[in-house]
């Protein structure tokens, strides 16, 4: 087995978890240049990778397909890199691997949106979602809900209800620069 390297506070990637839509997207951009990083956004470097759109490669190849090559991307991300912010998909952090890779290697910040709230941006999201396509309002509230157990394993959580990108972003960046003065003072 690989030896575990422990990486300094101050170096570890930023990771965005949450459900599809909450904007871990815009806000991890935003996250990013805030703090002079690089960003790396997991869904769009997969189809830069594969050269189709995630729903081609749902189509083509099947989830599971998917799954694989998003958890080997991702794990070879949090273990071999440094100083990124990076947003994963909606459905990447259901992977125990994908869990232990980022909460070992990396601090990782759950952005929250209820419900209610969700509900209310769903028309523009599903065009782009295989798993929202077909699916009714009951079954994406229920893959919602059931996904929460697995989001709750994160280090700080932010609450993206009525905010817009900017100030979550500031959020982000105040909390962990506040974890770094606490963790790491003399850097
Ligand atoms: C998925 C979320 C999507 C994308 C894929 C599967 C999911 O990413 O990875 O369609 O299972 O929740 P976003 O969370 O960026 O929409």
């Amino acid at each position: 087995m690989k030896e575990h390297v422990e990486i300094p506070l101050r170096e570890k990637n930023i990771v965005l978890i949450g459900f599809m839509g909450v904007g871990k997207t815009t806000i991890g951009q935003l996250v990013a240049k805030k703090l002079y990083r690089d960003f790396i956004d997991v869904d769009q470097e997969i189809e830069k990778k594969q050269n189709m759109p995630i729903s081609l490669i749902f189509q083509k190849f099947g989830e599971d397909y998917f799954r694989k090559i998003e958890k080997e991307y991702i794990v070879d991300i949090c273990t071999n890199t440094r100083l990124k912010v990076v947003s994963l998909g909606g459905g990447a952090y259901l992977q125990e691997e994908v869990r232990n890779a980022c909460l070992s290697n990396c601090i990782v910040f759950l952005l929250d949106l209820s419900w209610d709230s969700w509900r209310d941006r769903m028309p523009l999201l599903v065009e782009n979602r295989p798993l929202l396509k077909e699916k009714s309002m009951e079954e994406i509230e229920e893959l919602f809900i059931k996904r929460q157990n697995a989001y709750s394993l994160h280090n700080s959580k932010v609450s993206t209800n009525n905010l817009d990108p900017e100030t979550v972003a500031d959020e982000i960046v105040n909390s962990v620069k506040l974890t770094w003065s606490i963790y790491e003072p003399n850097q």
